[in-house]
C-alpha cells in the first residue's frame, strides 16, 4: 500500500489534533441540544469513529450509504441511496460527517434530500474539502483541512475500495489509476 502513495498530507498526529478541535467546538455549540451526527459510508466511518469519541455531550448516531463514483474517480452527480437512515431527524439537530467534499454533488443531494425530513437545524461537518472542484454552492460548518486537487486515499478514504486502512491521509500515485 505504502508504495502506491506520492506524499503523505496529514500525518496520525495531525488527524488526532484536528479531530479533537472539531470535536471541542461541536461539543460547545451543541450544549443542552439534541445532536444526531449522521455519517456517510463508508468514507467517514473512520473520522466519524474518532469525532464522536471527542464530542463530550450527550449525541446519537446514525449513518447513510450513499453511491458518487463507483470504481472511478471522477463524480457522476448521480447519487443513489443504497443504506437510508434507521431514525427520523424530525425536530433533531443535525450534523452529517463527511469524508472529503470534492464537487459538492453528493453532499448537495444528501442536503436536500435531509431538509425534507424536518431537522431543526442541519449543518455539515468534512474532514477535507477541495473548494476549487465545487460544481454546487454549499456551507462548511466544520472543516478539518483545505486540500488540492489531487486525489487522496487513507483515514477511510478508498480508491476502489482499497487503501482505507492506512492510518494517515495521502494522495495516490498517478499510475495507480491512470491506467
Ligand atoms: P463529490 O460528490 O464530488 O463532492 O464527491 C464526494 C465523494 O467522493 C466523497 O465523499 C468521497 O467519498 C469521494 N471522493 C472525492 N474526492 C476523493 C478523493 O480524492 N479520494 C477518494 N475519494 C474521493
Ligand atoms: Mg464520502
Amino acid at each position: 500500500m505504502e508504495k502506491d502513495i506520492a506524499k503523505i498530507l496529514f500525518s496520525q498526529d495531525d488527524l488526532d489534533n484536528k479531530v479533537k478541535e472539531l470535536g471541542e467546538k461541536i461539543s460547545k455549540d451543541y450544549k443542552d441540544k439534541e445532536l444526531v451526527l449522521i455519517g456517510v459510508l463508508k468514507g467517514a466511518s473512520v473520522f466519524m469513529s474518532d469525532l464522536m469519541r471527542s464530542i463530550d455531550i450527550p449525541i446519537s448516531i446514525d449513518f447513510m450509504a450513499v453511491s458518487s463514483y463507483g470504481l472511478s474517480t471522477t463524480s457522476s452527480g448521480v447519487v443513489k441511496i443504497l443504506k437510508d437512515l434507521d431514525h427520523s431527524i424530525e425536530d433533531k439537530h443535525v450534523i452529517i460527517v463527511e469524508d472529503i467534499i470534492d464537487t459538492g454533488l453528493t453532499l448537495h443531494y444528501i442536503c436536500e434530500n435531509l431538509k425534507s425530513r424536518k431537522p431543526k437545524s442541519l449543518k455539515i461537518c468534512t474532514l477535507l474539502d477541495k473548494p476549487e472542484r465545487r460544481k454546487v454552492e454549499m456551507t462548511v460548518d466544520y472543516k478539518g483541512f483545505d486540500i488540492p486537487d489531487e486525489f487522496i486515499v487513507g483515514y477511510g478514504i478508498d480508491y476502489a475500495e482499497k487503501y482505507r486502512n492506512l492510518p494517515y491521509v495521502g494522495i495516490l500515485k498517478r499510475n495507480v489509476y491512470e491506467k
